[in-house]
């Protein structure tokens, strides 16, 4: 198991706990995708954590596939699913750059609080690149940690970013500004077609953008 599946790991028993704080992002993040999703929608769901969004995105859509690199994460995701008796969800602990998926083949992705904490956000936004089909639609919100928050949440930041030098967090943190989120959907020229900060607390930045048909 490598460090950073393992730090998921340790983080799942808590991690609704903890995101209660950020319920108000979570929600209206949520409720803003909803409008994006169609019945016929094969959807990829990458880092699901526990599964929150997938279980409530699945009435809306033909099935998802819910993805994570840690196996805690996806026990609690499939215990949620299992309660609610939701059949359209696959979850599956897995890494995006997993071979066996097949280019062009989902008609939505989703990247929750997902590109402040990957090694490589421009290397992310290829793969998604090449999954999505012509026309498919990305969906991502992300914390910018660099913008508006309150004292509070500041605090919390300035400390995972000491936990983060002294290598007790072993994953990155980014300070990532919504201006390098449209930078990165610029780098695979998708083209944005909503976006909001959403602001409460801390500020997230929720962005949809679509895939070009290559002429
Ligand atoms: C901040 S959590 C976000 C979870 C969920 N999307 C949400 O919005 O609550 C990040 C998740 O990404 C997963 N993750 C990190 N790197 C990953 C990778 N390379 N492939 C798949 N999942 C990954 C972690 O295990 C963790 O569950």
């Amino acid at each position: 198991m490598n460090k950073t599946e393992d730090f998921w790991d340790s983080a799942s028993k808590n991690y609704d706990k903890t995101e209660e704080r950020f319920e108000y992002i979570h929600n209206k993040s949520r409720e803003n995708t909803k409008s994006f999703l169609k019945d016929s929608d094969t959807v990829l769901d990458y880092g699901c954590g526990t599964g929150t969004a997938s279980c409530q995105f699945s009435s809306q859509v033909k099935e998802i596939h819910a993805i994570d690199i840690s196996s805690k994460m996806i026990e609690i995701a499939k215990e949620k699913a299992a309660v609610s008796k939701i059949e359209n969800v696959r979850f599956e602990q897995s890494d995006i750059f997993d071979k066996k998926y097949s280019d062009e083949s989902y008609d939505v992705i989703l990247a929750f609080n997902m590109l402040h904490t990957v090694t490589s956000p421009r290397d992310v936004m290829q793969r998604i690149n090449e999954l999505l089909k012509p026309e498919g639609i990305f969906i991502s919100v992300t914390p910018c940690l660099r913008q508006k928050m309150s004292f509070l949440v500041n605090l919390q930041i300035q400390l995972v970013r000491v936990l983060c030098k002294f290598g007790l967090i072993p994953i990155p943190i980014r300070r990532i500004t919504s201006s390098e989120v449209d930078e990165l959907l610029e780098a695979v020229e998708f083209q944005t077609i909503e976006s909001e900060e959403i602001y409460k607390g801390a500020s997230s930045y929720f962005v949809v953008a679509k895939k070009l048909q290559k002429t």
